[in-house]
Parts: C-alpha cells; structure tokens; sequence
C-alpha cells in the first residue's frame, strides 16, 4: 500500500467516524468500560480532539500532494522577501509593514539598549521599578496619537485579554464586530460579561440595539478593528463616535493593522477620517507588526491609563518589556514620523496590488487596498492548494481557511509592505490570477473518492 493509499483509508475513515458521531447526536464515542479492579490509566495528550484534526489535516495534505503551509521554517529576516527551503520567495505574509524591522535606527536603539540595560525588565514594573526604556516608548506611542498617555505590555493579545478583563464585568456588556480578533472575544469571554457580535461594520444594529438594551448593563464597552486584518477594511469611524457617545458606552479601537497604514503620517484611522483620537476612549496597537518589535499598548487618558497601570493583571502582575523590544518599538515610532513616505509607498503598494487583482477577476472581498488583500477563493481544500501553487511558484502568502473564516471564504491573504516593488506585486497578481483559473471547476476530493 503506498503512503497515498495509506492517507485514503485514514480519511475514508475519518469521515466514517464523523457520520458515527453525527447519528450519536455529537457526543464522543463511549470510553470503553473499565476493568473492575484495573488501574485508571495514564492521561494521554495526544488522544485529544485537535490531535485528530491535525491528523486528518496532514492526511487530507498529503493526499493533495501538498505539504503545510503552517509552521514553515523562514531563514532569513522577514520583510517583502524571504528565503524558505533554500530559496527566495516573494512574501506576503509579513506584518514589518514598513520595512522598520530592518531600519537601522531600529536595530541600533535595539543594540544599544541590551548593552546599557540588558535584556529583561526581570520583574513587573509595579513592583521592580521603572526603566526610562518603557516611560520613553509610552510618550511616544501616546504622543503619536494624540492622547494624554500610554501603557506598553508584553503581549499583544494579552493587552487586549487584560484590558477588557480590567475594565468590563458581569453588570456590562461588550458589543463587538461578527470579524474582530479573537485576542478580544476571549477577553469578552474571560469578563464575564454579556457578549453580542454584530453584523461588519453595521454601526445601526449597534445604535438600534442599545437603544433597547442599553439600560440593562451599567458599562457598555464597544469593540472594533481599525484596520480589519481578514478583509482589509475599516469602521465608519465617526459613526461610531456618535452613536457611543448617545449611549453613554465607551468606544475601543484595535489599531493591531492601522498603526503605521492609515493617514498620511501612519496615525491610523483617527487620521484618515479626521476624528478627535480624544473622542475614543480606548486605542489599542501591537508593537509586532509596524512597530517591528514585540509587545502590545493602550493609549487613552491619564485616568484610564493609570486605571490600568493599578489594575489590569496582565501589567500588574506581569513582567516589564525588555529593554531592546521597548527602545526598538520607540525608535520605530520616531522613523515612522520621520518618513512618512514610507507610509505613501505602503499606500501604493496596496492599492496597486488591491487593483491589479480586482481586474485580472479575483476576489478581493471588502479590501480597501491598505495592508491587508485577501484573495477569497472559496472552500479550505482549494485555498490551501492554491497557496501551496503559489509558494511553489516562489510567493509566499497563507491561505486563511474554516474556522477563521466561513467554508466559503477561504481565502489566502496578501500583507503588503512598503519595501515590495512594483514588479513583485504586479507578479503576484499574474501568478494568482493562473493558479485560481487553473482550479476552476476541478473536483480536489475526486482524487480520494476513487
Ligand atoms: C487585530 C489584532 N489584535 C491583536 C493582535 C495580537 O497582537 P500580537 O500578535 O502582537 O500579540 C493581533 C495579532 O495578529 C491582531 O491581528
């Protein structure tokens, strides 16, 4: 039996085992009676649900002929180019939207600041003090802004969890976008507080649903992207402002993929829809991705700030960011002010890619031609199989496939940066558009059926 055969039977069975689990109504197979008498045996991880489904992935895979696009090994600095496998790939999988990561402000303030202060902070700032290395960033990352203050943690995503867990309970409510990142629904979840998603971007289900339940909740806490990272679109700002302030809820903005890509000085949505950033009460960015180090922060008012300096968990009891990761995230606040064309290049670069592709037939969904391009393709199988065309034609660009996405919009997704050049994108786009129309009506399982 070849390894192919192998894969056949072990979906054929799979899928058996799905059918068996649907006629039991979905509850897992009954454990097998224990011996009386026996001792219980050891628990195993690898007997875990996920193992199955990561089983069943590789199988379906290999069966297609391909290989994961999940975990590759990348040997280079990541940027607009990288090298896998020994080769150079075009990539539009890296979120330096501004080459910072290889700015040499950047890497030297990184440098410096391990050989003054060395690399951990060791403690949490509460109580092991503070570093001028954290007091700068803040400064800078509030004053970019245009708010009072900042806080820097060391996670991105913990930000979010702990943010929303500081601020919201079980007496509110969180109101979030139906595509928002999952840092913040698990942070809602974790709150304890009620949760509604609402329909993208629909600000007047958000209206017409406060104004009917708006008095049943002491804090109203409303959560959106400012730059969407599966579609590439953004909130009507100043709607949301308006319709928060009527109902007396705080607005949060997650400006994870706006930082740096939207505005002409990389401000983020504040910027491109001249909005008071003093009008949303919580901004919320990362400093892994245009920022190119490593972390996540909040800016907002003193009060707010100092509120969660005292209380949120993932601050309070956690450690400050190393000295290298806060120095470095300053020095790229400071370069992305000090050349701003490397914010128009961004915007050029995502709107030729976002142009190119909508002409040559593709699926661009909501893009706007910032940062972020999906390219919708339709079911996982053949977004997956269509990336893996691609990387094999030397692109680098994940497919984004169920659960992230509905069946349907699987999809792979193109970051732009503002080092890609015009040839490379123009590339993509050709590249792209032949490996779609080669899958057009080609029946991917016919393969494993036989
Ligand atoms: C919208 C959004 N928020 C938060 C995060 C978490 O940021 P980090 O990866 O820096 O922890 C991400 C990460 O991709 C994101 O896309």
């Amino acid at each position: 039996m070849t390894a192919i055969d192998k894969d056949r039977h072990a979906l054929v069975d799979r899928l058996r085992k799905v059918r068996e689990a649907r006629a039991r109504g979905g509850r897992p197979a009954p454990a097998p009676a224990r011996v009386a008498g026996a001792a219980p045996k050891a628990f195993d991880f690898s007997t875990l649900p996920i193992f199955e489904q990561m089983r069943f992935q590789e199988a379906v895979g290999r069966s297609l002929g391909i290989g994961t696009p999940f975990f590759r090994q990348i040997d280079s600095r990541d940027g607009a180019r990288c090298v896998i496998d020994g080769e150079e790939r075009i990539n539009f999988a890296s979120y330096d939207y501004l080459g910072l990561g290889s700015h040499p402000d950047v890497r030297r303030a990184a440098v410096a600041a391990a050989e003054e202060w060395g690399v951990s902070a060791n403690a949490s700032r509460l109580v092991g003090g503070e570093r001028p290395y954290h007091g700068a960033l803040e400064r800078a990352v509030a004053s970019a802004y245009g708010v009072d203050a900042a806080v820097a943690m060391v996670s991105g995503h913990a930000t979010n969890v702990t943010t929303i867990g500081a601020l919201i309970g079980p007496k509110d409510l969180i109101l979030m976008d139906q595509l928002i990142h999952n840092s913040i629904s698990e942070g809602a979840r974790l709150s304890g507080a009620a949760r509604l998603t609402f329909p993208h971007n629909d600000f007047d289900w958000v209206d017409e649903t406060l104004a009917r339940v708006r008095d049943r909740y002491e804090r109203v806490l409303i959560v959106v992207e400012g730059l969407y990272s599966m579609d590439g679109d953004f909130p009507d700002l100043p709607r949301f402002v308006e319709i928060k302030a009527r109902h007396g809820a705080w607005l949060m903005v997650d400006e994870a993929h706006a930082f740096g890509v939207l505005g002409a000085t990389g401000r983020g949505l504040a910027e491109l829809q001249g909005v008071d950033p003093r009008s949303v009460e919580i901004w919320m960015g990362t400093l892994s991705k245009t920022l190119a180090a490593c972390g996540g922060y909040v800016c907002g008012s003193e009060a707010l700030i100092a509120y969660l300096k005292h209380k949120a968990p993932g601050f309070v009891f956690s450690v400050g960011l190393a000295a290298p990761v806060a120095a470095a995230a300053e020095a790229a606040v400071r370069a992305m002010l000090a050349e701003p064309e490397r914010v128009a290049r961004l915007r050029a670069n995502g709107l030729r890619f976002r142009e190119r592709a909508a002409a040559a037939g593709l699926d661009v969904g909501l893009s706007e031609g910032y940062a972020v391009t999906p390219v919708i393709i339709g079911d996982s199988p053949r977004a997956v199989v269509a990336a893996d065309r691609l990387f094999k034609r030397g692109i680098n660009a994940l497919p984004i496939i169920f659960p992230a996405v509905p069946e349907q919009q699987a999809r792979i997704r193109f970051f732009l940066t503002s080092d890609h050049e015009e040839a490379e994108i123009d590339r993509a786009v050709d590249e792209t558009a032949e490996v779609v129309k080669s899958l057009e009506g080609v029946d991917l399982f016919a393969s494993l059926r036989d």
